[in-house]
């Protein structure tokens, strides 16, 4: 199922794309530059939040960590899921109420719960017995999810084996939490980035479902789920509308779930990647040999400056150029580093413009999320290596 925009959503979602194609026409940038035009990170949280209607949103900031999206997200209501004491002394700094903050990664250092703890944050994330003895040690009485894992995922960018913890082991966490004098709550999952289509959550909620209503049955009284993000972003595929996907994730959650005190979403890709556009530059065409099938295009942004979601080409972006139009043909892409893993596509070539050459401008789209994070000094608002020299 495709849902379209509806006219009023689909002109004023125009009139904020044009502003910012305006900005980025009558700049000169000399480097690659994500520009982010907050007025579409708020379009994107109303229309998501239309579809979620009662579930609170905390935005995933590790997706864009910028001040200006996240004060734009506190004068909306936005609630924050923050990975790390960076992100909440982010987000508290710029006026979000630590009651509406979760620590949302289930690998926390021990000062940095107590910290949290300390600045008033109450709703801890966790998978693990020894997360949970930090938890009780550093915030005791704080409030628990128990993240569970997700096996399979048809997200284009899977989750799964890293986080979360199965049945049984969750149902042993809520015993050892209540027995370490937290209170847990509920449950959380990730069903995937770049889950495209509405209709693939549905796996992963019937079994999460099952393990919800066996904690129900074993007598603990949950009160919250966290359906975590995995709303989608155009990358050149069709996707649904932000509010019909929204109210279709909604919709499944209640038919498997019932009426659920609290539902809390973490979108992050889903919330700002639309509102972001990086501007770089094509650095050189060439080919390595006569026989070459492929012409090579090199940009000034690479898998290290900005496109890690390149990686295993998972995320396959779209590229505009001032040649299109002109007739196409094939390419690799790779980015400028001295490194040969800076491949951008090369398994499944990009179609580009021939006439394409150095000095060109390319206009990556849909880039707000996960771009200037991972090349920043602080993704996921860890401090960057420490670098002595002696
Ligand atoms: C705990 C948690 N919540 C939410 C998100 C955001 O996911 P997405 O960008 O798919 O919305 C992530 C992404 O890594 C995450 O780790």
């Amino acid at each position: 199922m495709t849902v379209q925009f509806s006219d009023a959503q689909a002109s004023a979602q125009l009139v904020a794309r044009n502003r910012l194609d305006a900005f980025v026409a009558s700049c000169e940038f000399d480097r690659p530059t994500l520009v982010v035009d907050t007025a579409l990170v708020a379009q994107q949280y109303r229309a998501l939040k239309a579809g979620l209607g009662r579930a609170d949103i905390h935005y995933a900031v590790k997706a864009n960590p910028e001040r200006k999206v996240i004060e734009t997200l506190v004068n909306l209501g936005s609630h924050f899921d923050a990975a790390s004491r960076g992100e909440i002394e982010l987000c508290l700094s710029l006026g979000a109420d630590p009651a509406d903050i979760s620590f949302g990664n289930t690998v926390k250092r021990a000062s940095d719960i107590a910290f949290a703890h300390a600045a008033g944050i109450t709703l801890f994330a966790a998978d693990a017995e020894e997360e949970l003895e930090k938890i009780a040690e550093h915030a005791p009485g704080a409030q628990i999810y128990i993240r569970l894992i997700v096996e399979v995922s048809q997200a284009d960018w899977p989750l799964s084996r890293k986080f979360g913890c199965d049945r049984d082991t969750a149902l042993r966490l809520l015993d050892v939490a209540k027995e370490l004098g937290l209170d847990p709550v509920g449950f959380s999952f990730h069903v995937g980035s770049q889950t495209r289509k509405a209709e693939m959550w549905a796996p992963t909620l019937d079994a999460l479902a099952l393990i919800w209503h066996d904690a129900r049955d074993a007598g603990h009284d949950l009160s919250l789920l966290n359906i975590g993000g995995g709303f989608p972003a155009f990358y050149g595929e069709a996707i649904e509308a932000p509010t019909a996907y929204a109210a279709a994730v909604m919709a499944q959650v209640t038919a498997r779930f019932g009426n659920v005190a609290r539902i809390m979403a973490e979108p992050g890709r889903g919330m700002v990647a639309e509102a972001g556009v990086i501007v770089a530059e094509v650095m050189l065409v060439s080919r390595k040999s006569n026989r070459d099938m492929h012409r090579w295009v090199y940009l000034d942004i690479g898998r290290f400056s900005g496109l890690a979601e390149t990686e295993g080409e998972a995320i396959r972006y779209q590229f505009e150029t001032p040649r299109d139009g002109e007739e196409c043909g094939p390419c690799v892409m790779a980015g400028p580093s001295c490194d040969s893993a800076d491949v951008l596509y090369e398994k499944r070539p990009m179609q580009l413009p021939l006439s394409l050459k150095a000095g060109d401008r390319v206009l990556i789209r849909n880039t707000g999320a996960y771009t200037s994070a991972y090349s920043s000094i602080g993704f996921n608002g860890f401090p960057p290596l420490a670098v002595v020299t002696i």
